[in-house]
């Protein structure tokens, strides 16, 4: 750390800094990846969700606290009505010094300008098949042109960064690595391979559907020239350079790689939960102590500090368990 930057607020029981947080802003979504929800979901009403100014309240506490980065996730987010309030709000925080989001794209068409106007710096778009058929079983309901044009509204934005992130699914899209990679090199943009996690019940067997990002790298580097990088992006991704192009390979591998000891982040759901963990049950409920205290942020405060104590070493996902890790689906969380 820089002798000059001020004492770290938030650390856990196991000296982990915490200086990114991850926060839904909706359950809801237009798609229904087959890994992320069920066919039928039923999302909350309303008056469970946080406002928005809830939300902005929320980042405010914990950028006092020390984070630095914050990422607005889903659900979906760019679907739930004035998000972009949301993002013009916050990024102009003194303090925080990254407002990125995660999005499946379908709305970037119309809003990635505003987005990058507002002061999002990086997007991360999940992107599966180039095959319209493939893309749209996968989603069950994604349009691949809406997505396409999504992406090409954010790369004419200009943004610091956009990432295409791909779960790979065995039978499924495994056979599209290598071109996935090159249309991110075509477009100059990066490209990260997730393997898929055990959240929420699935209607797929994920012990056969999980495709191992060991096994990926090795396919990979017998036909992309590439170079492990030690560029990192704050979150758990770990880079490979391709040789002489812009764009990076990252692999988010909690299965292969397990990432837990260097965790740096907490999520906070559209519900104003505090997961200290994405793949655990430690939990703290933020929401009822902002509405009881609408102008005092000390017990929020207090409550945010006394959750490090309890955030967990890491995840034990097992994808030979019949049952997932947890019961909540990943939109619940928000990934
Ligand atoms: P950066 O924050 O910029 O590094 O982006 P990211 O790639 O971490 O974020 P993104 O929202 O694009 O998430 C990509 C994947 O990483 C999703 O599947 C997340 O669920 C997963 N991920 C992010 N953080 C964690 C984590 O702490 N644990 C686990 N198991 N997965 C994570
Ligand atoms: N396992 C791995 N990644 C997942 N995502 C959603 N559900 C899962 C899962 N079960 C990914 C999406 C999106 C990111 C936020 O999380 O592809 O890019
Ligand atoms: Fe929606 Fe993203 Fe989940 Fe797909 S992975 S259903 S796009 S929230």
């Amino acid at each position: 750390m820089h002798p000059s930057a001020p004492t770290p607020q938030l650390v856990d029981q196991f000296g982990r800094v915490v200086d990114y947080i991850r926060l839904s802003i909706t359950d809801r979504c237009d798609f229904r990846c087959q890994y992320c929800m069920a066919e039928d979901m039923t999302f909350l009403p309303r008056n469970q969700v946080l406002s928005l100014e809830e939300c902005a309240r929320l980042v405010n506490i914990f950028v006092s606290l020390g984070v630095s980065k914050v990422r607005i996730t889903g659900g979906e987010p760019l679907v739930r009505k004035n998000a972009l309030w949301l993002f013009e709000t916050i990024c102009q925080l003194p303090g925080l010094k990254e407002c990125v989001v995660t999005t499946n794209g379908s709305q970037l068409e119309k809003m990635a300008s505003d987005l990058k106007a507002a002061g999002v710096k990086r997007i991360n778009i999940s992107l599966d098949s180039l095959h319209p058929d493939r893309f749209h079983a996968i989603t069950r309901t994604g349009s691949l042109d809406k997505v396409m044009a999504g992406l090409q509204a954010a790369i004419k934005a200009g943004f610091d960064n956009i990432k295409l992130n791909t779960v790979l699914m065995r039978g499924i899209n495994d056979d599209e690595a290598i071109d996935l990679v090159n249309f991110a090199i075509q477009h100059q943009i990066d490209i990260s391979f997730i393997e898929e996690m055990p959240l929420g019940e699935v209607n797929h067997a994920r012990e056969q559907s999980c495709v191992s990002n060991e096994d990926t790298l090795a396919l990979l580097r017998q036909h992309v020239d590439m170079v492990a990088s030690e560029h990192r992006s704050g979150g758990p991704a770990r880079y490979w350079q391709v040789q002489h192009q812009a764009t990076r390979i990252g692999f988010i591998s909690p299965h292969s790689h397990n990432f837990c000891e260097s965790c740096n982040r907490v999520r906070i759901t559209c519900q104003g939960e505090l997961y200290l963990c994405l793949g655990q049950e430690d939990k703290v409920d933020l929401m009822p102590l902002l509405r009881q205290y609408p102008d005092n942020d000390q017990p929020i405060i207090e409550a945010i500090l006394n959750s490090m104590q309890i955030k967990p070493k890491g995840h034990d996902f097992d994808l030979r368990r019949a049952q997932p890790a947890v019961i909540r689906f990943m939109s619940h969380t928000g990934g």
